[in-house]
């Protein structure tokens, strides 16, 4: 065969590998409102940064009918290519072969990208859109699922690793994506669970839709297990280019700087009156957060969960940093279960990938009932606690209003080895809120008393003189516990200070094989 020859037939093999499981699939994809798994790809990386690996794999599979049945490819498209010129790997599920079920030598192909990336430093996204275990394959299967698990957890705070779900994803098959960071799902199109609904039927009798079992809503509100919900794939994409915008390639490298012309020194009168005269009356902590980033931008993760604590990413100075804040303007901004799963989390990620944390602390305590101690909030409210004092990378923090009880000691405390502590005017640090604590402290007077004006009378005289004695900043200052007291509307400028100051900071924990944090 004449070399023109030879290289028609690796076009044409390319075009069949293009092709997937055939025009009709890909007519089916689409109706269903969905891309292909290369059309995702496209829109993903930057133009012409694709190469791809392995275009001509195709499974070993000889029972059940598949002997002959090939699909170059096999059901995922691999490989690498730029995100905003950065170097990204990917592997993205081909519905239109074999509902993109997972053969062995699928799994291989995604194996061979997550090692890749793992040698190189570089972030693995994967695109999900599959019926699960390819049934044919049996054990084959199976084993290139767990195979890819366990490259999933030796890259965890390695590099990082997002998920888009923007299809099916049951079955263990889910669990690759709850190994990695961060998760995006297009609504109404995609749904994760471990058993689906016929399942659920046969087995307790429930009657549920696929939606409201696993789809974008649940677990963006109810699960947690979802990040980000997306109202279409474009959305979910421009999404996971945005996410890694803010993250370093690798755990060794720091994320990206980017050129700011927001002014450093901005101040920003509104933060003057922000937080409400009266202590009970709440206010949105997101606005604080809006007002002293670069741009007033910022990308919220688990928006829609546990929202009493706010997560996300922005930018001090073109600094990428991590912000945590308690919400006053929902339950309180209370600690409870889901908020220190929430925040534990997110902590968490930043430590491992060198992201300084910005925490913004009003918080009542952690929320009491027999709901938060019988679900295990001792244990949950441990893993936020154990997250701050295990991170070792720059850690401010701005107490804005209430930090009483154990949640002071929890919000990135200075005893946490919280590295820059300040606190606006208005902040009230102690042991409790006045009431609680007048009743306790004078729990026999007030038996004593037995008309109810005079009691009424009692308690708020007392509850004022606790306010003036606690409800201030200034006996954690004078302790040192806070570095200093500072001007709302200058925040933004006191930060980026202290993240200047702490640019070259270096702690470290003891050497161990792992820490035993609270599961
Ligand atoms: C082989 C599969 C498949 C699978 C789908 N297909 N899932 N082939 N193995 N797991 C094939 C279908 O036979 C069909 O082929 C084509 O893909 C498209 O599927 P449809 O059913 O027509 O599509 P749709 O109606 O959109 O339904 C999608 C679906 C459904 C809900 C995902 O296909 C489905 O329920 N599949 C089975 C899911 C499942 O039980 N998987 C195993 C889970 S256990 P044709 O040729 O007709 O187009 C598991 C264990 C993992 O995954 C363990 C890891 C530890």
């Amino acid at each position: 065969m004449a070399i023109e020859e030879k290289i028609k037939e690796l076009m044409q093999m390319r075009e069949r590998a293009r092709l997937g499981g055939g025009e009709k699939r890909i007519a089916s994809q689409h109706q269903k409102g969905k891309l292909t798994a290369r059309e995702r790809i496209d829109l993903l990386l930057d133009e012409g940064s694709f190469e791809e690996f392995d275009m001509f794999v195709s499974h070993r599979c000889i029972d059940f009918g598949l002997k002959g049945q090939d699909y170059l490819s096999d059901g995922v498209v691999t490989g690498y290519g730029t995100i905003d010129g950065r170097l990204v790997y990917v592997f993205s599920q081909d519905f239109t072969v074999f509902g993109g079920s997972l053969s062995e030598m699928y799994a291989q192909k995604i194996c061979k990208v997550m090692d890749k990336a793992m040698k190189v430093g570089a972030p693995v996204i994967g695109i999900n859109d599959s019926g699960g275990a390819r049934i044919q394959e049996g054990v084959k299967s199976l084993g290139g699922y767990a195979d890819i698990f366990q490259r999933n957890i030796m890259a965890s705070g390695v590099i990082p690793q997002i998920s888009a779900i923007f299809g099916p994803c049951a079955g263990g098959a889910v669990y690759s994506p709850a190994l990695t960071d961060f998760t995006i799902m297009t609504k109404e199109t995609s749904y994760m669970f471990v058993t689906g609904p016929k399942v659920v039927k046969t087995v307790t009798g429930e009657e549920v839709t696929t939606e409201n079992l696993g789809g974008a809503s649940v677990h963006t509100t109810k699960s947690g297990v979802a990040h980000f919900a997306a109202e279409n794939e474009e959305e979910g994409i421009l999404l996971i280019r945005k996410i890694l915008s803010y993250l370093p390639q690798n755990n060794l490298e720091e994320a990206p700087l980017v050129p700011c012309d927001d002014p450093i020194d901005r101040l920003e009168e509104s933060l003057n009156h922000i937080v409400p005269d009266n202590a009970n009356k709440p206010y949105d902590v997101k606005d604080v957060i809006h007002a002293i980033v670069d741009e007033n931008e910022f990308l919220e993760v688990q928006r829609y969960y546990a929202p009493n604590i706010i997560t996300g990413f922005a930018r001090f100075n073109g600094q990428s940093v991590g912000i945590v804040a308690n919400q006053p303007s929902y339950l309180a901004g209370v600690l409870d279960i889901n908020a220190s799963r929430k925040g534990a989390r997110f902590v968490r990620f930043c430590d491992a990938f060198n992201i300084p944390i910005v925490t913004l602390v009003d918080v009542p305590g952690f929320l009491p009932g027999t709901a938060q101690e019988y679900g295990g909030i001792i244990i949950h409210g441990a893993k936020i606690l154990f997250a701050y004092g295990e991170a070792t990378v720059p850690k401010v923090t701005i107490i804005l209003r209430k930090a009483y009880g154990g949640a002071y000691d929890v919000m990135s405390s200075k005893h946490l080895r919280g590295d820059i502590n300040y606190a606006w005017p208005g902040a009230e640090i102690a042991v409790m809120g006045p009431k609680g604590a007048i009743e306790v402290l004078h729990a026999k007077e007030l038996s004593e008393i037995t008309d109810d004006a005079e009691k009424v009378k009692f308690i708020s005289e007392k509850e004022e003189e606790y306010r003036n004695k606690f409800a201030n900043p200034y006996i954690a200052a004078k302790y040192g516990y806070i570095d200093d007291v500072i001007e709302p509307r200058n925040t933004r400028f006191r930060v980026i200070r202290a993240l200047q100051m702490l640019a070259t900071k270096k702690d470290t924990n003891p050497p161990k094989k792992h820490s035993n944090i609270p599961l």
